[in-house]
C-alpha cells in the first residue's frame, strides 16, 4: 500500500515490533509519530534507522498516562492508522496456581495501556482509518507458565471484537504475533536466548522465530485493508498447529 501523505501514529514503537511498523510506514511514505517512555530507546531507534530515522516523530509516550496519549494525538491528527504495540507493563510467568495475584493482575496493564490508546485516538482518528492492537498467538495455545499473558492476549481480542461494533466505520483489529526475536528478550544473554529459541524453533512449523518485520508487515497490510474489522490475524511460523 501507498502510505504516502497518511499519518501513522505508533505507540511503542521505539523496539521490536512496533520499531519495524515506524520503519516500514515511513518506507512507504507515511508521515510517522513513534512512542515510548524511554529518551534513550527513542534515540537509539532514531539512529537504527538512519536518514530514514530523521523523517520520524520520535515522542515521548506512557500508555499509562491518558492525559499525555490525547496531547499526542491532537498532535498527530487526523489519524489513520493508530499502532497499538506497547508492552506496557511487567508480565507474570509461571503456573497461575503458584502466582501472586498482584503480578497476574499487573499484566493486564497491556490491556489498560491499549485501552487508553483508543479513547485517546478514536478521536482524532479519520473515519476511514485503523486501529492495530498487537495480541499474541500464546492467546490460544498457552505453553506452561504463560497463562498470565495468553489471558491478557484473549482479552485484546475480545476488546478489540467489542470495539470494532462501537466505533465502525472506523476499524481495528488485533495482529497476534507468535515467538519474535525482539528487545522484550534483551533481559537474557545472548546464549540463553540462542538455547531459548532453539527450543522454541521445535515447537514451530516453519522452524524458527520470527522477525519483527514480519509481523509489521502484516500489521501494516491490516491498517490498509478497508473490509477487515473485528478480526485476528496470526504471524506465527504455524505455532498453532497441533
Ligand atoms: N516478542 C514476542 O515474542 C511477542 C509475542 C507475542 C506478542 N508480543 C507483543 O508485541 C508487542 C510488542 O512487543 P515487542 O516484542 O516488540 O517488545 P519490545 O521490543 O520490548 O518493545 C516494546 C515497546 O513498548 C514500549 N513500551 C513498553 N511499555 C510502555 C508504556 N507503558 N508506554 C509506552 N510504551 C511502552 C517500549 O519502549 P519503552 O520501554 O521505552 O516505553 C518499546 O518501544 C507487545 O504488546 C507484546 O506483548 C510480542
Amino acid at each position: 500500500m501507498n502510505w504516502t501523505g497518511k499519518r501513522v501514529v505508533v505507540l511503542g514503537g521505539t523496539s521490536g515490533i512496533g520499531l519495524a511498523c515506524a520503519r516500514q510506514a515511513a518506507e512507504a511514505g507515511a508521515e510517522v509519530w513513534s512512542g515510548g517512555r524511554s529518551a534513550e530507546r527513542r534515540q537509539q531507534a532514531a539512529s537504527s534507522l538512519g536518514d530514514l530515522g530523521q523523517r520520524i516523530h520520535w515522542v515521548e509516550a506512557d500508555v499509562q498516562d491518558p492525559e499525555g496519549l490525547a496531547k499526542l494525538c491532537a498532535e498527530a491528527a487526523p489519524i489513520d492508522a493508530l499502532i497499538l504495540a506497547a508492552t506496557g507493563t511487567e508480565r507474570a510467568v509461571g503456573p497461575f496456581m503458584k502466582m501472586p495475584m498482584e503480578g497476574f493482575q499487573r499484566s493486564f496493564g497491556k490491556l489498560w495501556g491499549y485501552a487508553n490508546g483508543v479513547q485517546a485516538g478514536v478521536p482524532h482518528l479519520r473515519e476511514d482509518g485503523a486501529i492495530v492492537l498487537v495480541g499474541g498467538a500464546v492467546a490460544r495455545k498457552c505453553p506452561p507458565g504463560m497463562i498470565a499473558i495468553s489471558s491478557v492476549g484473549n482479552a485484546v481480542e475480545g476488546f478489540c471484537r467489542a470495539l470494532a461494533a462501537e466505533i465502525a466505520p472506523r476499524r481495528v483489529n488485533v495482529v497476534a504475533p507468535g515467538l519474535i526475536n525482539t528487545g522484550m528478550f534483551d533481559t537474557v544473554s545472548a546464549e540463553q536466548r540462542q538455547v531459548m529459541f532453539d527450543q522454541a524453533a521445535g515447537n514451530i512449523l516453519l522452524g524458527r522465530v520470527g522477525e519483527p518485520s514480519e509481523v509489521a508487515a502484516m500489521i501494516l497490510a491490516v491498517a490498509g485493508n478497508h473490509y477487515m474489522t473485528g478480526t485476528t490475524v496470526d504471524v506465527e511460523g504455524g505455532s498453532l498447529i497441533p
